[in-house]
């Protein structure tokens, strides 16, 4: 009987290795600098050639190594960062397989220089895997690995490689997630003989963000810091009004070192619920702790990805996280953070507005689900308010002016409480004396077939009149100015024509339509009570600062600017 099956040599195996571990120069690249920081090195420099496809090195002032270490080294399995199974729970060192320099090494020629004390070290170098050479050299304390021709021996890879630009980019990438990651070492990178990166050692996280990801977009970050259950959330998440659909960054870490997780990103944009626009994507950095034994770090060839053991835990604290921190926030923030006055403040009975004078004016706060703490904590609206430009609400607080857009603040109101007629109860329904009728065109008549439950939910009774006519019976009564023709007329028309089309989820897509278009408008004059009702409504939704498009619905003056202005100050 023949013989099938044989053990591969070393050479082979290395290479296959090589495959899951270095796609590309990134991968190689994010190996020797995690090498370097795993040295205890405080500097460390990358240069490329031509995207890294003629030379990658990177250098390092960590500890070096002893000629027979540096040999060992090159072997598969060889480590000095683990000795047990048991070590890899908690594991600090990005590397525990002792796998990255053999797989580089097997499929380039690859140069290591390396010397534990100033002066005297050693230089191996390594082509296609083959120990060519191993000698003396003179360099400072620390290790440099030259890649030079990576899968030079492996065509078929080499011609997977992108261009030089994109392979760059990749790199760039690579080198910033872990000059985030080790904001106390500093970072250079040279891009065929130009500075692409410089960050110095010893900086603070949050001034490292701001060197690594730019100062314009770390403007644009407010703190997240939140515990809840095994775990901790703490970083920096992007204001909704300045969410972009393209160009955001993400870094996301577990206990100190980076990983990839697109359902984590997600789970923190879910955070935002209706606060951006769904087609925009908000920078995110957050940094997450949990208990080391629950979550294992060797899952993904490369070590891009985690697993959590509580896989749901951990999306519902991030969202949770980044719903906090935007809690507590203006989008307007150049003129000062949102403070709600403190608890004990006059609320609504201050205001002089009775429970059913308020449901009257702008629904029962009930509607919305269950009631809101913040109404009782009260927000002062015994100070004048004032109607300006038929627009803006604007009052007296502590600590200066504010802005409020009746129309986002409206509909920032009726958006949370149709989400919850839409998932409960639905809402109650005025029948008509004098039915309405509508003549509706293919498209419209269409989008209110297909959106009859809702319609429904929210409160319209509509009957299909045969041709293009419906027929309305019953219609919703939000408040006493709204318009229910005019309103039927539009939301059919914005479903048709598939306006807000960039929300994912059908119910609120459904319920921004209905609550722009159901909300009063900008050139509406209102009473004093319905302003002082508008307010109350608005400061008891989880969302205060912002309407569902991710606009402000708040702006602030704050006192110091003003006098700022005048000179006072
Ligand atoms: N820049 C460096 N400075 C000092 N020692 C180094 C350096 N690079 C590698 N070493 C030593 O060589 C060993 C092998 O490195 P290699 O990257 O192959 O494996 P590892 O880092 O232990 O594990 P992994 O494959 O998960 O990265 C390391 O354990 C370390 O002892
Ligand atoms: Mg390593």
């Amino acid at each position: 009987m023949s013989r099938r099956i044989a053990i591969l040599p070393d050479a082979v195996a290395d290479q296959i290795a090589a495959g899951e571990v270095v796609e590309r120069p990134a991968s190689a690249v994010k190996e020797l600098v995690e090498n370097a920081l795993d040295a205890g090195a405080r500097h460390v420099r990358v240069e490329l050639e031509n995207g890294g496809k003629t030379l990658i090195q990177v250098s390092d002032d960590g500890s070096g190594m002893g000629r027979e270490d540096a040999i060992l080294a090159l072997d598969r399995h060889a480590t000095s960062k683990v000795r047990s199974v048991a070590d890899l729970i908690g594991i600090a060192t990005f590397g525990f397989r002792g796998e990255a320099l053999p797989a580089i090494a097997s499929v380039s020629r690859f140069t290591l220089t390396t010397a534990e004390l100033d002066g005297g070290g050693t230089e191996l170098t390594v082509n296609g895997g083959r120990l060519d050479r191993v000698g003396d050299a003179v360099r400072r304390r620390g290790t440099s690995v030259a890649v030079r021709g990576l899968f030079f021996n492996t065509p078929a890879r080499r011609k997977f490689l992108r261009s030089a630009a994109s392979e760059t980019r990749a790199a760039h990438e690579a080198v910033a997630t872990l000059a985030l990651a080790h904001s106390e070492a500093g970072f250079e990178l040279q891009v065929d003989g130009t500075c692409r990166l410089a960050v110095p050692a010893g900086q603070a996280p949050e001034e490292r963000l701001a060197a690594v990801w730019g100062r314009e977009i770390a403007g644009t970050l407010v703190p997240v810091s939140y515990a809840a259950g095994a775990f901790t959330v703490s970083g920096y998440v992007q204001r909704p009004g300045d969410a972009q659909p393209t160009g955001r960054r993400t870094q996301l870490f577990v206990n100190g070192r980076p990983f990839k997780d697109s359902f984590l990103l997600r789970a923190a944009e879910a955070g935002y619920r209706s606060a951006i626009h769904p087609g925009d994507r908000p920078s995110v950095y957050l940094r997450i702790g949990v208990e080391a034994g629950e979550v294992d770090v060797n899952v993904h060839p490369a070590k891009l990805e985690v697993r959590f053991r509580d896989r749901m835990g951990v999306e519902r604290v991030v969202e949770e996280a980044v719903r906090h921190a935007l809690g507590s926030l203006v989008a307007a923030a150049p003129v000062g953070e949102w403070r709600p006055l403190p608890a004990g403040a006059p609320g609504a009975a201050a205001a002089g507005l009775s429970a059913e004078v308020l449901e009257g004016l702008f629904g029962a706060a009930t509607d919305a689900g269950p009631e809101r703490p913040a109404v009782e904590a009260g927000h002062g609206f015994d100070a004048p308010l004032l109607q300006v430009f038929d627009a803006y609400i604007v009052y007296q607080a502590q600590e200066g002016l504010v802005f409020v857009d009746q129309h986002s603040a409206h509909e920032r109101i009726l958006y949370e409480r149709v989400m919850a007629q839409l998932t409960g109860g639905g809402a109650a329904a005025q029948r008509l004396l004098l039915p309405l009728t509508f003549e509706l065109t293919d498209e419209e008549l269409e989008a209110v077939e297909r959106h009859a439950e809702q319609l429904t939910r929210v409160g319209f009774e509509v009957e299909a009149f045969g041709g293009r006519s419906v027929v309305l019976h019953a219609v919703p009564a939000p408040h006493p100015r709204f318009d229910a023709g005019s309103c039927f007329r539009e939301v059919v028309a914005d479903l048709a024509r598939g306006r807000f089309g960039g929300w994912a989820n059908g119910l609120e897509r459904f319920a921004a339509t209905y609550a722009c278009r159901a909300a009063v408008k900008a050139g509406e004059r209102l009473e004093p009570a319905e302003m002082r009702a508008l307010l109350l409504r608005l400061f008891a939704t989880d969302l205060p600062p912002h309407d569902v498009h991710g606009r402000a619905t708040i702006v602030q003056l704050p006192l110091d600017e003003l006098e700022r202005r005048f000179g006072r100050r």
